[in-house]
């Protein structure tokens, strides 16, 4: 039998925790961050406020919102030691593995402010992880390249910054492009949260044990990193390569169908939107834009993810799942136009990701908790003895 324990592999209907952070309606298309829709959100904020938001619950008020982003300036370098880690990486090193390393790693450097039970020392932590993330993620992709890391420059927006610690080199600094900037910050910013999915409970999960904040993110990174969940980004980009030209879709739609294939139409499906993913909306009008200011509409990968995702959800099959396109779907698009290497989108989704997982932790923390202890239903031998 199933004895005392509720049975819901996948916890399709078990709540793990309460919230105040974000709400859902998957029915609906619906998400709000502390009572805001995303859509207001892209069009009137940015990420930093909307990072603000998440960790305090309310937008901040201009001298606070000066505030916010003068403290994550702040803490934008990382400790000139933590540079020599990425050498112990091969140059072609997947950019998610060496993510969850030196992320981890960050711990090391902060002994003294990591009281988890010490708000301010909380507070620190979350500063410290939206600033470095960015710097992280370009250090990376420097690394991989071979060329010199750059410096962050904090008269320039987080956006900016993250792009020209990216793209300049010692040699040559350019000035950033301000329509690239802002189609980053947005990227951002649609990443920012999304209440429990896999990392996040991941980042909940390890929290739970009282383990330090980067410690947490490091094991949301390393959840992130599968192509069922943040991994999907890199693997629609790739899918869409692979399909190459219009008169391919219908092979791969067949291929998604077929029950006795594993592929399945990346950047499609959602375990909590059954009509749309509201941020795929909005990624999709930041796309054209991008696309449009760059004079690249005519993009073949943009035209054969149009086609795709037309014929998709008229097919039987994808409508009667509620199978439509989720955030993953249109960004790769976009970062590519930027120039984002693909193996790198998914660091670019954790780093958006990173105050909704500091937040829900945070959450976590100050509000009370147990540790996460799932229970199992043994399928196993019963008892027997060891041969004589
Ligand atoms: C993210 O949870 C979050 O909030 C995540 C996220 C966030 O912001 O944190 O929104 C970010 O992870 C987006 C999702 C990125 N993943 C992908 O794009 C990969 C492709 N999608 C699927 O693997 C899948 O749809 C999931 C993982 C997103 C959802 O999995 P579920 O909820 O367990 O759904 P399911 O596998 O039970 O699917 C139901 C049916 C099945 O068919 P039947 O067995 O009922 O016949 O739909 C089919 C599935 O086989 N199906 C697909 C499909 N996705 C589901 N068939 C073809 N192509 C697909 N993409």
């Amino acid at each position: 039998g199933k004895g005392l324990f509720t049975y819901d592999p996948g916890f399709v209907s078990t709540a793990a925790t309460e919230s105040k952070i974000t709400y859902i309606d998957g029915a609906a298309g619906v998400l709000l961050h502390r009572g805001y829709p995303i859509e207001q959100l892209a069009e009137k904020s940015d990420y930093l406020e909307t990072c603000f938001l998440l960790l305090h619950g309310e937008l901040p008020s201009d001298e606070q919102k000066a505030q916010f982003v003068s403290t994550i300036k702040n803490h934008t370098m990382v400790h000139e030691q933590l540079s020599h880690f990425f050498n112990g990486f091969r140059r072609d090193a997947h950019p998610m593995a060496v993510m969850c390393g030196v992320v981890g790693a960050l711990s090391a450097f902060y002994h003294d402010s990591l009281d988890i039970h010490d708000e301010h020392h909380r507070l620190v932590s979350a500063h410290r992880l939206i600033a470095k993330m960015p710097t992280l993620a370009a250090m990376v992709y420097k690394y991989s390249i071979g060329q010199p890391f750059m410096y962050p420059r904090n008269e320039l927006s987080y956006s900016e910054n993250f792009l020209h610690m990216m793209f300049n080199t010692p040699c040559e600094e350019k000035e950033v492009s301000p329509i690239l900037a802002k189609a980053m910050d947005r990227i951002f910013l649609l990443h920012a949260d999304h209440e429990q999915n896999a990392s996040t409970s991941t980042v909940r999960l390890a929290g739970s044990t009282g383990a330090n904040p980067f410690a947490c993110i490091a094991s949301g990174i390393a959840a992130l990193w599968g192509p069922a969940h943040g991994g999907a980004n890199e693997a629609v980009l790739n899918m869409l390569n692979e399909i190459g030209d219009e008169s391919n879709i219908d092979k791969f739609i067949a291929k998604a169908k077929d029950k006795d294939d594993p592929f399945r139409l990346m950047g499609f499906g959602h375990r909590v939107y059954k009509n749309f993913d509201p941020r795929a909306k909005v990624m999709k009008q930041t796309c054209d834009e991008v696309l449009a200011e760059l004079g690249m509409e005519n993009d073949p990968l943009l035209k054969i993810a149009m086609k795709l995702e037309k014929i998709a959800t008229e097919d039987e099959y994808f409508v009667k799942r509620g199978l439509y396109p989720n955030v993953d779907f249109y960004s790769g698009i976009i970062l590519k136009a930027i120039g984002i290497p693909t193996e790198l989108f998914t660091v670019i989704f954790a780093t958006g990701r990173t105050p909704g997982w500091i937040a829900h932790w945070n959450e976590m923390i100050s509000e009370g908790y147990r540790i996460g202890r799932p229970r199992q239903l043994y399928t196993g031998h019963t008892k027997r003895d060891y041969p004589a």
